[in-house]
């Protein structure tokens, strides 16, 4: 392993494994923030607006749905094990428990709702759990082959993010889903709920925000909102039994990067 030393945060660096490896994102009063696109001259926009509202449990199951038509087929590792086959009208119900665990009703999930009432951008958030070095029994017993590659690339990275144990003992935001309707992205919808968060992680008295990027994208984001990399692995170093590369995510996705926050 090779360090890259990058941030700031007292005695924390990226790693960035290079090892070849076979092993897998208090309640708040619900406020709701506007943001709106419309503060342009330009009156094509209004259509665009959102407004960013908490989660609660009355939501999930549309939650769910929205997360069935993009997430669960567009997030990087979810397409390239092809979790949801192409075509297919089918869901995950490994990944559909994995969103609902302790993310529905914490207070801590947030949706983008445009203003004709659909959802347009979904964050579900939760405290994070503290390290574990044995793979945990839900990734043991997971009956999904593709979702327990994904479930094991996270527990690899957790691991290795725990290794230097600066984070022991720390209350931790993590951000576990970030999702955003294709025909609404670029528009700084992921940006809102990010910073959203980070907010709501800051009042409750929260030490870190994280959040592990699947995608270039959202860790691109990451790091313009002031998140540091604390570590990095490359998708090629991340190989079966064989030596072949366990994910193969499309173009730009090449690392599974790991952000914090310190709040
Ligand atoms: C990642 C994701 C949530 C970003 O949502 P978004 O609302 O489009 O993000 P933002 O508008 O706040 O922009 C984020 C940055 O990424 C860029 N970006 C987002 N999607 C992009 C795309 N398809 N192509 C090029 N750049 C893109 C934005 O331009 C912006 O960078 P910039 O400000 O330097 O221009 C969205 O692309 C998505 O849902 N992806 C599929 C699911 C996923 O990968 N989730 C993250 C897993 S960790």
């Amino acid at each position: 392993m090779q360090s890259t030393p990058a941030s700031n945060l007292p005695g924390a660096e990226t790693r960035r494994d290079t090892e070849k490896t076979a092993i897998f994102v208090k309640d708040a009063a619900p406020k709701i923030t506007k943001y709106s696109l419309a503060d342009s001259a330009d009156e094509s926009h209004s259509t665009m607006d959102y407004h960013v509202e908490i989660i609660s449990k009355n939501d999930k199951l549309r939650v769910l749905k929205f997360l069935r038509r993009f997430f669960f087929r567009d997030e990087p590792l979810n397409q390239s094990v092809q979790l949801i086959p192409e075509g297919e009208d089918s869901t995950c119900a490994e990944l559909e428990d994995y969103c609902s665990n302790a993310s529905f009703d914490n207070n801590f999930s947030l949706m983008a709702v445009s203003a004709s009432g659909a959802i347009v951008g979904v964050i579900l958030n939760g405290k994070m759990d503290p390290p574990s070095s044995e793979e945990p029994e839900y990734i043991r017993t997971c009956a999904n082959a593709k979702f327990k590659k994904i479930l094991r690339l996270l527990h690899h990275v957790d691991r290795r993010v725990n290794a230097g144990g600066q984070f022991r003992d720390q209350n931790i935001m993590e951000i576990r889903i970030i999702s955003v309707d294709t025909n609404w992205r670029g528009q700084g919808i992921a940006k809102a709920l990010i910073e959203k968060t980070v907010e709501i992680a800051k009042e409750q008295g929260f030490h870190y925000a994280r959040a592990d990027c699947s995608s270039m994208f959202s860790g691109k984001l990451c790091a313009r909102l002031g998140f540091n990399a604390v570590y990095k692995l490359d998708y090629s170093d991340y190989v079966d039994e064989s030596g072949k590369a366990v994910f193969s995510p499309a173009s730009p996705h090449t690392t599974m990067t790991t952000y914090v926050k310190k709040l």
